[in-house]
């Protein structure tokens, strides 16, 4: 009995070790080992020279290696049937004549806003800017009042609200500013933060007009920072936004959180200054407003004005992306047309 089972253990060891490589050897691999005169079927003949007990002994160890011995010629068929789908080629495979031209798969691109955004962001990431974010739901804290704008001053009107409640105040931003509030009091300066999101205004809806749309607001605070590293800044953004041969200009504005405050027009995208019904024949359109901003601003987050000073500026990446992409109504934005979104592949 011990040499069977000796002879059980040299045939365990010759069969893990056997690798078959192609239909052939596994064919030989079976007759070998699994056929009907193989080397398995001849250890089994020899239990009939057993008494009962040692029947059953070695009777588990030969089913136990014949199991064994399937699992392997299992494996190895799977193994080598693999190795020829990969050596075949697609047409042996799925019958089919790779000459043929190929069905086009549908490519999907960033939404226009997206290319916008990400273009302004590394436009002010090159200078040094970090990109802030806060919530969409503001109190009237972050999104008014420290901006100076307290609760009756006439500035609210100028931005149409969604109140979500009125005690407490709780609305859709109005505008990505409240991120300058949200920047300033959570971070040490000096701050230099670009803050693109979407905001909200109680705006009929039509092609000029939507309830949301996109702003990136930017803010840098430190010492010594002078109105003209605003126009420097802006000026880079544009020539990098739009190209070097389009022109700038600035005219005073009113902001009630930058003092003093402009709007910063660029010569016309779409007719170069010649005038156009894009910029209304006047050669220029408006992209943002700006400013130095105020020291009661900074007051409010416990920053000393007389050793601080700042500028932030605001722009609407809809605007942009209209002089960019000549996109005419506000609306396209938001409907999934994908005879309008398919048309930004190229753009990526
Ligand atoms: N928050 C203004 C708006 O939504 C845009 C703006 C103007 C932002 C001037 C600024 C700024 O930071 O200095 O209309």
């Amino acid at each position: 009995m011990d040499d069977l089972l000796k002879e059980i253990q040299t045939l365990r060891q010759a069969i893990a070790l056997a690798s078959p490589n192609d239909a052939q050897e596994l064919e030989a691999f079976r007759i070998r080992y699994l056929g009907s005169k193989g080397q398995l079927k001849q250890l089994f003949s020899k239990l009939g020279m057993l008494d009962a007990a040692q029947k059953k002994a070695i009777g588990r160890e030969l089913n136990d290696l014949k199991q064994f011995a399937e699992n392997q010629y299992a494996a190895h068929r799977q193994r080598i049937q693999q190795s020829q789908v990969s050596t075949s080629t697609a047409s042996e495979i799925a019958g089919v004549d790779i000459t043929l031209p190929g069905e086009p798969l549908p490519l999907g691109s960033h939404h226009p806003l997206s290319i916008v955004r990400r273009e302004m962001v590394r436009i002010f990431e090159s200078i040094g800017f970090a990109v802030a974010e806060g919530p969409e739901i503001e109190d009237d804290w972050h999104n008014f009042t420290s901006l100076n704008m307290p609760p009756d001053h006439p500035a609210r009107d100028m931005q149409d609200t969604f109140y979500l409640s009125r005690d407490p105040v709780w609305v859709l931003r109005t505008h990505t500013s409240s991120v300058q509030a949200r920047v300033l009091e959570s971070q040490p300066l000096p701050v230099r933060v670009i803050c693109p999101g979407r905001v909200y205004r109680n705006e009929t809806i039509s092609a000029r007009a939507h309830c949301f749309f996109h702003q990136v607001e930017g803010l840098y605070v430190s010492q010594q920072v002078s109105f003209a590293d605003l126009k420097q800044t802006l000026y880079y953004f544009v020539e990098e936004m739009f190209g070097h041969h389009t022109r700038v200009r600035f005219r005073p504005s009113y902001f009630p959180f930058t003092e003093p405050s402009a709007e910063m027009d660029i010569s016309c995208t779409v007719c170069g200054g010649k005038g156009c019904s894009l910029c209304k024949y006047t050669g220029w359109v408006e992209i943002l407003g700006c400013g130095m901003v105020h020291p009661d601003l900074l007051r409010n987050f416990q920053i000393d004005p007389e050793v601080y000073t700042g500028y932030a500026f605001g722009m609407g990446i809809e605007r942009i992306c209209q002089l960019k992409y000549r996109v005419n109504d506000l609306r396209l934005y938001s409907q999934n047309d994908l005879r309008f979104l398919r048309q930004f592949i190229a753009a990526i």
